[in-house]
């Protein structure tokens, strides 16, 4: 019984927090323009994640345009800021597409 509720527990560490990560991103806005595995308006999560995997700096970049908005990394649309995502919340975004593969 308590070998189960381990791996509970470890399933839960492992897959709460990014659920958690996509209802802010989906609270947020985010998904009008993203999609987790397919081009919509921005790119797909998972080619952002792709793109800069091993990549140190990646984190800090990601949280600040995720805030101020950018372009043409993608493509000739830009990303328009989101003054709604405060510090904190840029930074947890950013892990969050940054983790998925
Ligand atoms: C109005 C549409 C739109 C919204 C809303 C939007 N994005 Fe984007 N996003 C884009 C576009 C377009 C690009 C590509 C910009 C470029 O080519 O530099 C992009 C790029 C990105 C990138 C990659 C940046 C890079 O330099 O490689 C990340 C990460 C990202 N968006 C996250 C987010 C998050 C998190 C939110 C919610 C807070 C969000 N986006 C909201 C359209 C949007």
């Amino acid at each position: 019984m308590k070998r189960v509720l381990f791996a509970l527990a470890a399933l839960a560490a492992v897959s709460a927090p990014a659920m958690a990560d996509e209802a802010l991103a989906k609270a947020k806005n985010c998904m009008a323009c993203h999609a987790v595995d397919k081009k919509l308006v921005g790119p797909a999560y998972k080619d952002v994640a792709k793109k800069y995997a091993g990549d140190a700096k990646a984190a800090d970049m990601l949280a600040a345009k995720i805030q101020k908005g950018g372009s043409g990394v993608w493509g000739a649309v830009p990303m328009p800021a989101n003054p709604q995502v405060n510090d904190a919340e840029a930074k947890k975004l950013a892990a969050w597409v940054l983790s998925l593969k």
